[in-house]
């Protein structure tokens, strides 16, 4: 049997739609329900939070798990990616409210996000100084009110940012949902795992 890790946030729902398409009958837990098995007793699933589930998978209690991009990279966990599931998609971005000319003439900056990683490797490489500021979440609310010069976050359809007079002043990398592995669970259980993206690669429909 394989273990998956699946992210209890937005993600959820597309990954169980998937998951049953590539023969896997899981249904969504409820509420409390932190463990499920499919019909088949081929895979157990195990719902934790998004940001949790490449650690579960680094320290093998998954062989297997979906989250998002996003928390692959921010967590730095020692995973390897199989497959870009292609749901979820959104961009990591910076964005403020003032001028693109105004951010390109910044020779230092006060960084407001939920994703410190993130934000430290993209300014480092860009070799700009920064403050980091980080906070649990409405990460937008910092550049509004002046607490930062600028936020790094997701945008999925740009209405939070739209909604507060904040703009995209820079793209950091595109982000989707991922199939990510255990290397040892790997090495044991190839077989299994292969089928598992092979499945799940097959699936044409475009769900975003
Ligand atoms: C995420 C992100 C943005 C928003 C972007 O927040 O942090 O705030 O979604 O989506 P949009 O481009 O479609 O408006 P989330 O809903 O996860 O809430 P949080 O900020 O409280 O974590």
């Amino acid at each position: 049997m394989m273990t998956l890790a699946l992210a209890k946030g937005r993600l959820l729902p597309t990954a169980i739609r998937r998951l049953r398409r590539a023969g896997f009958e899981l249904e969504e837990p409820n509420n409390r329900s932190l463990v499920a098995y499919d019909k088949s007793k081929k895979l157990k699933a195990i719902f934790i939070k998004d940001q949790d589930v490449p650690l579960y998978v680094e320290y093998g209690i998954a062989d297997v798990g979906i989250c998002g991009k996003d928390n692959i990279w921010e967590n730095g966990a020692d995973v390897a990616e199989l497959l870009d599931l292609r749901f979820g998609t959104c961009r990591m971005a910076v964005a403020g409210k003032q001028s693109p000319q105004a951010y390109q003439a910044a020779q230092f900056l006060k960084v407001g996000t939920k994703y410190p990683k993130i934000a430290t490797d993209f300014f480092t490489q860009k070799g700009l100084p920064i403050e980091l500021i980080k906070l649990a979440g409405s990460v937008e609310l910092g550049a509004v009110l002046g607490l930062a010069d600028v936020i790094v976050d997701i945008v999925k359809t740009g209405q939070t940012l739209a909604e507060n007079n904040l703009h995209i002043l820079e793209e950091i990398a595109p982000i989707s949902a991922r199939l990510i592995v255990n290397r040892a669970s790997f090495a044991l259980k190839r077989n299994e795992i292969e089928l598992l993206c092979r499945s799940l690669k097959n699936d044409s429909r475009n769900e975003s």
